[in-house]
């Protein structure tokens, strides 16, 4: 079938545009409507995780509009880019029966015209952990995401708690910046083993998915300790390390505790405290968190 005119179950069109022109013409009838518009951005290569963002978008707002944009500005020279999973056609027909009325998968140039010379910088929350071994990638998410936001001018945008720090920045870009959007975080979904899905588990052997394991193990065990009083956060973190060490094939980019607004790392552990981990198994990098 067609993904430009995939039914949805909501009885509208799931419509696939490539065009900031084409996507504004969609959405402007829908402003006009007085209807309220429900964003979520993506990378594509769908899975539950994306969809469970889809359906707080379908429950909360008129409309619903998807973007699946594998950003060039957020990847690193020697990072997955050019091998990221990409399949719009399989994406299309997961967003359809879920609601989504739009889905904007725009091409590099249209994002990123020749002559553009603008990124955004978020400093703070965006330079520990994610900013410090990936530099320049929260400058991309930043940048990219502010410009689908002026695109789609969303009332609502629907962001994961997997990514606990991009939500921070992504935060704090609306309140610096004054974006009239309000910004949602949503549970992170997780296979039945607790690993956290992502697109990138896609790239694991079955022997690292097993390893893989260990992120969400030492998260369940830092909630465990916690939970029966612990509020050391550095013997947590000790007893979560001892995990990795028992792991062989996996290796930590970083493992913290920290404040779970600044990021910065605390010496005792509240409930507002976040508990952050980077790790890479074979060349696949994983990260996960829980609070
Ligand atoms: P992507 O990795 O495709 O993720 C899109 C959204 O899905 C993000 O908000 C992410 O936190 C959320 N997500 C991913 N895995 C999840 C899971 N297991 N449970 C719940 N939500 C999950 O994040 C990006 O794309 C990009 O950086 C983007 C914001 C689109 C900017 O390019």
């Amino acid at each position: 079938m067609n993904p430009a005119s995939i039914p949805s179950t909501t009885g509208h069109e799931c419509r696939v545009v490539g065009s900031h022109a084409e996507l504004r013409a969609a959405i402007q009838a829908w402003r006009a409507a007085k209807q309220t518009i429900g964003f979520v951005p993506t990378m594509g290569a769908l899975h539950a995780g994306h969809l469970s963002l889809v359906d707080a978008a379908r429950a909360e707002c008129d409309r619903v509009v998807v973007s699946i944009f594998v950003n060039p500005t957020q990847f690193g020279p020697n990072e997955d880019f050019e091998r990221y999973p990409r399949n719009l056609q399989a994406d299309v027909a997961l967003l359809a029966p879920r609601g989504a009325e739009l889905v904007f998968a725009p091409q590099p140039a249209e994002i990123y015209p020749p002559g553009h010379a603008t990124m955004v910088e978020v400093s703070g929350v965006a330079n520990p952990w994610e900013g410090a071994f990936r530099p320049g990638h929260f400058r991309g998410v930043a940048t990219v995401v502010l410009k689908l936001f002026n695109m789609v001018a969303p009332d609502v945008a629907f962001f994961g708690q997997k990514d606990f720090q991009q939500s921070l920045v992504v935060r704090r870009l609306v309140a610096d910046l004054n974006v009239p959007v309000v910004v949602r975080v949503c549970p992170t979904m997780r296979e039945a083993d607790g690993l956290a899905m992502s697109s990138r588990t896609a790239y694991l052997s079955t022997e690292d998915r097993r390893r893989g394991l260990v992120l969400s193990r030492s998260l369940k065990l830092a909630t465990e300790l916690f939970a029966a009083g612990e509020r050391d956060a550095h013997q947590i973190m000790a007893r979560m390390r001892e995990l990795f060490v028992a792991t062989p094939g996996v290796t930590i980019d970083y493992l913290s505790l920290a404040d779970g607004d600044t990021l910065a790392e605390v010496d005792r552990a509240t409930a507002n405290t976040v508990a952050l981990i980077a790790a890479r198994v074979g060349n696949v990098r994983l990260i996960d968190n829980c609070l």
